[in-house]
């Protein structure tokens, strides 16, 4: 595990959107596992202004997103697939038919599950796979559990994520129940994970993530094991840990 301490969220946006420049530079036709959330905004401000400055070029990326809520259209304002369009697909030159994510509104949640599984399976292993933490130790929306998942899972979210996330909503009720999220076994088989944190909210679950006994219940956790993991994350999520 790399561990990268900053000094606040810019600077954490700064060095993760530098390693993803530099994997899209190195290999063009990347496959990148993205995220959605607060912490990952800053770093896709800086890959679409990058993009603008022509210093990158998506135009070969394939992208397959962790999650999406269920039951949100592509077009609900707090869908995951809105979330990517406004803040970095249409901002950059990806070709939309390369960017994946799972849908929400799918009638039957297992063959959406198996449908994605597929996907992951034909364009995968991601070669990096970019990720936020829950305030619970989610990766994607895999909740804490009694065992880890391997595939893509329709997951009911806990109470904890609802409220966490109730800040993007008018109120707490609009908050969907569920969600469709890319297993942790699918995960675990990107070439390198990206791990970003930000935040003294975050600073407890981040050294359980990190020094904790790997287990299900802390879903991050698992992180410990994978080849080659970078953890970047500001001084106040890293206030317990000691590097
Ligand atoms: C979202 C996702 C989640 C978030 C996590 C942190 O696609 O996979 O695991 O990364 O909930 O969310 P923020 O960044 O909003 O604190």
């Amino acid at each position: 595990m790399r561990l990268i301490k900053t000094k606040d969220y810019d600077d954490m946006s700064r060095k993760a959107a530098a390693i993803i420049s530099s994997q899209v530079t190195l290999k063009p036709n990347s496959v990148l596992g993205l995220a959605t959330g607060s912490t990952v905004e800053g770093l896709y401000e800086i890959l679409a202004k990058e993009y603008e400055d022509g210093l990158l070029d998506f135009s070969d990326v394939t992208s397959i997103n962790l999650d999406e809520y269920a039951g949100l259209a592509p077009d609900h304002d707090q869908s995951y697939d809105y979330f990517m369009s406004t803040n970095l697909f249409n901002k950059i030159n990806i070709h939309r038919n390369n960017t994946y994510l799972p849908d929400g509104t799918a009638d039957n949640m297992d063959e959406e599950c198996r449908r994605y599984d597929s996907i992951i399976e034909t364009f995968g292993p991601l070669d990096l796979q970019l990720l936020g933490l829950g305030h619970n130790g989610h990766i994607g929306f895999n909740e804490p559990a009694d065992s880890f998942s391997k595939g893509t899972q329709y997951i009911k979210l806990t109470d904890e994520t609802i409220k966490a996330n109730s800040r993007f909503f008018n109120d707490e009720s609009e908050v969907p129940r569920g969600a469709v999220t890319m297993g942790i076994g699918s995960i675990m088989k990107s070439k390198t994970a990206l791990l970003c944190v930000s935040g003294s909210g975050k600073a407890e679950i981040l050294k359980e993530v990190l020094e904790g006994p790997v287990k299900p219940q802390v879903p991050g956790s698992i992180l410990q094991l994978h080849n080659d993991v970078i953890v970047i994350a500001d001084a106040d999520a890293l206030k317990y840990v000691e590097i």
